[in-house]
């Protein structure tokens, strides 16, 4: 099952960090000499305490932001995608906050990305109904974010980031405003829509349990600026269900990341 998995895993993009220091101006030192390579296919979170440079990191990676020195390469098995207009096709984006346009149904906020990408009007539809489906908002397809709740939000969301078979998913915190159970149910659908494709994910996170619950490899930073405390493989089986957290296993994996947070705060 391992290998047949990791076969699978091997398309995506690679992410290889060289050295990364980010200084904004005024001094405050974000970021400072993160080298890191995050291989195609891997499921990656990113725990650190406030402010010590994860979104920073992750906004260098998704081009929104340039490291004041090091580099920031992607690379995916067919080409080599360096700052192009090319490479954000292959990337989504996730933040904490859904992000909806109000005035656009459902549906059509799914939509937009393959507007953006020109793709014809009939494709899109269908290809939005079925991310839809995917995420389990299929029945509000009609309906405007207004009308949801959080939680329907951000599956919206989800749904938006994926429908374009992004290489990359970056997702910031997506679902730390939500209840605890809409989170659980959410960390799960999130970890099978990444067994089903081919794409890496970086998720950040301060939850040493959301961590633990969805990534292959949990990377924990120090406080500011972010360097790596520990870069942890994590060891739960592929398939996990929510009745997971409350196995010895999975407590052994909190602890392994509780012990190097305390170590880098
Ligand atoms: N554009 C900016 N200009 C100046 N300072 C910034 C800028 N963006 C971030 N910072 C500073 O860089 C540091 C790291 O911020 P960042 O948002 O990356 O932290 P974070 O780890 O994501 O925090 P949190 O967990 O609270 O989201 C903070 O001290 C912040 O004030
Ligand atoms: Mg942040």
């Amino acid at each position: 099952m391992t290998t047949i998995v990791a076969a699978q895993r091997a398309v995506g993009t690679s992410v290889i960090l060289q050295d990364i220091r980010r200084e904004f101006p005024g001094g405050v030192c974000a970021v400072d000499g993160i080298t890191l390579t995050i291989n195609a296919g891997e499921f990656v979170a990113f725990l650190g305490p406030s402010g010590c440079g994860k979104s920073t990191l992750l906004r260098m990676i998704a081009g929104l932001d340039r490291p004041t020195s090091g580099s920031v390469s992607l690379e995916s098995k067919s080409r080599e995608l360096q700052y192009d207009s090319k490479r954000r096709s292959n990337i989504a984006y996730v933040f904490q906050d859904a992000h909806l346009l109000p005035w656009r149904s459902v549906l059509r906020n799914v939509m937009l990305p393959l507007e953006l990408m020109r793709v014809p009007t009939r494709e899109r539809e269908e290809s939005a109904m079925a991310m839809l489906e995917q995420v389990g908002v299929a029945d509000f397809a009609r309906s405007y974010p207004a009308q949801l709740s959080g939680g329907m939000r951000m599956r919206v969301s989800l749904a938006r980031a994926l429908v374009t078979q992004p290489q990359l998913l970056l997702l910031d915190e997506p679902f730390a405003a939500l209840d605890e159970i809409t989170r659980q149910q959410l960390d799960e659908q999130l970890r099978n829509l990444w067994l089903s494709r081919a794409m890496t994910v970086l998720f950040v996170t301060h939850s040493i349990n959301e961590a633990a619950f969805l990534a292959e490899r949990a990377i924990v930073f120090t406080r500011r600026p972010a360097r790596v405390v520990i870069d942890h493989a994590i060891h739960l089986p592929t398939e996990r269900v929510n009745a997971l957290r409350t196995e010895p296993e999975f407590a052994r994996e909190m602890k392994t990341l509780f012990d190097a947070l305390e170590l880098g705060g």
